[in-house]
């Protein structure tokens, strides 16, 4: 409690001198990003030039103030009738009957976490026993948390404006870069994300627009009007809910309302590459010199790749394998975990020939926690930084002084890793606006001359000859490091809005956007209004008292969508606040985001910088951790990339320009060399 104290309190202070980040940036803009290519602002010729299939926006309808009101005619008629015309208030979800597959089981640690020792050494699999008090901590198949208690509400008492019309009305579409953010940012943080949760929707059928309508679908009506309806007729984007525990087998709870169940460990453990399951594990692992499993296509080592043996590429006919499908998304996410199962093999393999005596089970584990350790370096020192803001992070206890090279001991027993279902449900998510429509191939020499369209290559197995193929691979992690991020402000980038998820041979797909909100609300999120209260901002009585931290013309949209600032979702308002200075979140998310990564640190007894003697590094080796870097990770897993800025989430400038990849720090791994262990054999 007291740390929640502390944290609010620092946050106060920042909040007195919230100021909007992109006014401050937009002036001066440090890092010219003038370069060809790279200018990612979408005006026409921009977009023409997009892909080698350039596609042309059709002439539709705009929504914008003017004629919100008539678009809002048809689809809100809740002050005056029959609230079932518009998305209601949700009740919570009553059990599902005659669940088709398995029900799904909670996770349950062993009966005693010392029983095996390894335990003291080594995070396990699912999560279980990184707590000792309380094995069942941040365990995968477990409960979110919650900051405040959910608000499922009664049909009639309130009605909420349809999903997708507040994301047409309240949302421009305008892809603006950030000024010095790269790609690779936005990568990182949705790796971070994966690690932490993971919803599902198992059992739900997967056309939730069919009749009759199963009772996990809340599909979401399309407004007429909008680009994707206007232009193919639909009417129905589907939706399923998530599973909770009242759908699942789990250890009996004490809330008095049912829990949504996230699927992975809660931990930042690298989960999304080893697995969250001693079953997932094992298909993951090659069981020879500590290696996991790689397929080897021209000269390199790739993800495996399944023809589909046991259904896990769905309706495909291969994919990668991979624990965490949502690791095959885009082309950029499957790189990135490409990255870090060749840094796992190499760390075995020079383990390896530092320590002979090393069986498989020991060069496994001891590659897997040095992988983990520099996963959670970059993400605490060099990513949240960029993220939350240097200060915050510092302020907050998410990061020490960089020059110290010693232990941090900020361990907390009490402190449960869970993800809160406000940052997973809501906070988190509203880095979706960073996301560009393409990604950038770029030549040796800074050029790009290719992109590709973000939904010729969501979820299409093509990604896997993308990737080997000639040298792009390497040409994808330059642009991540030299294409810029999107900005992150109240616009979402049609790739994400019109055209997500969109099948092969379809025009138009989905929107992530309407899917956030609509997920909000099955979540039963606190109100916007609740949480800013809860992070220490002013609780609005009145519209405009949502002024500090919103614009007017917001407010005035949000007036017309919702009947009292009470009405106003977590996901919704908390994406239009100015950001606080140096983060990409305004107060509200920001602190939600905080005190999740704060739990994430303080709650693991693996954390890289903890002083134990069984489980943590010695003072040389933590040291080396230290100079772990994303720039690092490129360099040694890419077969032809020479030269990298050493911040790779930053555009390359003055102080963080292109180097040689020789010069870029490494981590020595001479410092794990076991003479004890020689000894012994
Ligand atoms: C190309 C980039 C990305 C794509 C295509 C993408 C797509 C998605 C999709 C489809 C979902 C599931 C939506 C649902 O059914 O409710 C999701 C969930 C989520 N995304 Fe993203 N996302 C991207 C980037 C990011 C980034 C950059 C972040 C954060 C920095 C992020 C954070 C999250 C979180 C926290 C969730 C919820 C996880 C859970 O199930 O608990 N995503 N994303
Ligand atoms: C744990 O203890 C039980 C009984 O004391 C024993 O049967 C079992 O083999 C032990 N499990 C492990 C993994 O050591
Ligand atoms: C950069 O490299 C590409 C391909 O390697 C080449 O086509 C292009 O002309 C080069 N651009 C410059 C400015 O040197
Ligand atoms: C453009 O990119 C393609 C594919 O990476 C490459 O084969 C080609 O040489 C490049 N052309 C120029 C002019 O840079």
């Amino acid at each position: 409690m007291g740390l929640h104290i502390l944290v609010l309190g620092v946050f106060l202070q920042l909040f007195s001198y919230v100021v909007s980040e992109q006014s401050a940036l937009l002036s001066s803009c440090p890092y010219g990003h003038g370069n060809e290519g790279f200018n990612l602002d979408t005006d026409h010729s921009d977009r023409e030039r997009r892909n080698a299939q350039p596609f042309q926006l059709e002439v539709r309808p705009s929504v914008n103030e003017p004629n919100l009101d008539v678009f809002l005619k048809d689809f809100l008629p809740k002050y005056n009738v029959n609230p079932s015309s518009v998305t209601s208030g949700w009740l919570d979800l009553p059990s599902i009957e005659k669940q088709p597959s398995e029900p799904i089981k909670c996770g349950l640690p062993p009966q005693n976490c010392l029983n095996d020792s390894l335990n003291l050494h080594y995070r396990s699999i699912d999560g279980s026993c990184n707590n000792l008090l309380y094995p069942e901590f941040g365990i995968a198949i477990n409960r979110y948390r919650r900051l405040l208690p959910p608000r499922y509400v009664d049909q009639h008492v309130q009605a909420v404006p349809n999903a997708r019309l507040i994301s047409l009305s309240l949302y421009g579409e305008t892809t603006k870069t950030d000024s010095y953010r790269t790609m690779a940012a936005m990568q990182w943080g949705q790796f971070v994300a994966h690690d932490i949760s993971q919803l599902t929707t198992k059992g739900a059928p997967k056309d939730c627009c069919a009749e009759p309508q199963h009772p996990q679908c809340k599909p979401i009506a399309l407004p007429r009007g909008g680009p994707i309806a206007y232009n193919t007729g639909k009417s129905c984007l589907s939706f399923a809910r998530a599973i909770s525990d009242a759908d699942a087998i789990c250890p009996k709870s004490d809330l008095p309302y049912s829990e949504k169940l996230s699927v992975v460990t809660s931990y930042l453990d690298l989960s999304s590459l080893y697995g969250n399951s001693p079953a997932q594990n094992r298909r993951v692992r090659l069981f020879k010199g500590g290696l996991l499993r790689t397929s080897y296509v021209n000269g390199q080592h790739w993800v495996p790749v399944s023809h589909n043996e046991n259904g896990e590429c769905g309706s495909k006919s291969e994919c990668y394998s991979m624990p965490d499908r949502r690791n095959r998304f885009t082309p950029t996410i499957a790189l990135l975990h490409t990255i870090l199962l060749r840094e796992h093999n190499r760390l075995a393999e020079q383990l390896a020939l530092l320590n002979p005596a090393y069986n498989d089970e020991r060069l496994y584990q001891e590659a897997r926690k040095i992988n983990i350790a520099q996963f959670q370096k970059i993400t605490y020192y060099d990513w949240v930084p960029l993220f939350l803001g240097r200060d915050y992070a510092q302020l907050n206890g998410l990061i020490y002084p960089e020059e110290s090279n010693e232990f941090v001991n900020d361990y907390d027993e009490s402190v449960n890793p869970s993800a809160y279902a406000e940052f997973s449900a809501a906070a988190f998510r509203y880095s979706h606006t960073q996301i560009p429509g393409w990604f950038s191939l770029v030549a040796p020499n800074r050029s790009s001359n290719q992109t590709l369209r973000l939904s010729d290559y969501f979820e299409r197995p093509e990604t896997i000859q993308l990737l080997s193929s000639s040298d792009n691979f390497d040409a994808l992690i330059r642009g991540l490091a030299t294409q810029l991020q999107k900005r992150s402000d109240a616009n979402v980038d049609v790739e994400i809005k019109h055209y997500f998820n969109r099948k092969e041979f379809q025009e138009y797909g989905a929107d992530l956007k309407s899917f956030d909100i609509q997920r909000g609300r099955d979540f039963g999120l606190a109100s916007y209004n609740d949480v800013r209260e809860f992070c220490g901002l002013r609780r609005a009585n009145y519209w405009e008292d949502f002024a500090a931290e919103i614009s007017g013309e917001k407010i005035s949209l949000l007036r017309k969508l919702y009947a009292s600032p009470d009405d106003v979702e977590l996901t919704v308002g908390g994406s239009l606040e100015f950001h606080a200075p140096e983060a990409l979140y305004g107060p509200t998310m920001l602190c939600i985001v905080g005190k999740q990564l704060l739990n994430s640190r303080r709650s693991d007894r693996f954390f890289f910088e903890r002083d134990n003697h069984l489980s943590g590094f010695s003072r040389t080796q933590l040291a080396e951790i230290r100079k772990a870097s994303l720039a690092g990770l490129f360099c040694s897993n890419a077969h032809y990339l020479h030269y990298i800025q050493a911040n790779v989430f930053v555009f390359p400038n003055g102080r963080n320009s292109l180097l040689n990849c020789n010069d870029i720090p490494q981590v020595d791994l001479s410092k794990w060399q076991d003479f004890r262990a020689q000894i012994m054999n």
